[in-house]
């Protein structure tokens, strides 16, 4: 039985009083569910939320990591300090830090070698841009994105694998993939992992969906057969929302 996850990415919100206060409606609220609910803070927030979901069962996550161990990369967070706060988790390869901080597919790869280095699980972001769809070439982009960056690992690796597929052209737009498009993509996600490694392995692996999943959208994308959950931007800002999509799953 695969994991059901649900994980809100805060992207650059909430600081340290924000944190607090989102994270206190949160607690207050929480739904009883099989699903593991993460939450991505910002750096800044980091302990201050562990230490405030130390015990309940919502795990604090990061939102980046650099590939080094250590170094001359000013501003930058590495594995071990993100360890050393609490943290074991750590999404990679959003398509924001792809375009913004130009990450690629390589630089992507050496973090996923150094955040399995350092033992901690990955949640993987990949997904389409709007003319790749246009141009029905986002079977192919997907494909790309998960050889290029995850196909080196062995199969045992993948126990630490999460996968958020999150079309670009839905992140932040309003524009959410129907439920039959997220499940046409899932379904072909887990097929390419399938002929990369096998079907053990590809029917164990979480994927995600990503890209304006809101409380009304929520349990009729999370019922297709191969969506696992959800990556929540906007939405997990929110804590009615974000418990809402939490309860859908
Ligand atoms: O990482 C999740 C995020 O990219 C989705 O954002 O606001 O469309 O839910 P949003």
């Amino acid at each position: 039985m695969r994991k059901k996850i649900v994980a809100g990415n805060w992207k650059m919100n909430n600081d340290l009083g924000q944190t607090d206060e989102l994270l206190s409606k949160l607690l207050k609220k929480m739904p009883e569910t099989e699903a593991e609910v993460m939450v991505a803070p910002s750096f800044t927030s980091l302990r201050v939320a562990f230490d405030t979901l130390s015990q309940s069962p919502v795990e604090v996550i990061a939102q980046n990591m650099h590939y080094a161990d250590n170094g001359a990369y000013t501003g930058e967070v590495s594995a071990e300090m993100l360890k050393s706060v609490g943290i074991n988790t750590v999404i990679l390869g959003h398509s924001e830090r792809r375009a913004y901080f130009n990450e690629t597919d390589e630089t992507l790869a050496k973090k996923v070698d150094t955040a399995l280095k350092n033992e901690m699980t990955i949640v993987f972001c990949f997904g389409e841009e709007l003319e790749d769809r246009k141009s029905e070439k986002h079977f192919e982009v997907v494909e790309n994105q998960l050889k290029k960056a995850l196909f080196h690992l062995g199969p045992q690796a993948w126990k630490r694998i999460v996968l958020a597929y999150e079309p670009v052209w839905a992140i932040g737009t309003g524009e959410t993939a129907t439920p039959e498009q997220a499940q046409e993509m899932h379904a072909f996600i887990r097929k390419t992992i399938a002929q990369q490694y096998s079907d053990k392995v590809a029917d164990k692996v979480s994927i995600l969906y990503g890209g304006s999943v809101k409380p009304d959208n929520a349990r009729e994308i999370f019922s297709q057969p191969d969506v696992d959950g959800g990556l929540i931007g906007g939405a997990s800002l929110k804590a009615k929302d974000f418990i809402a999509i939490i309860e859908a799953v």
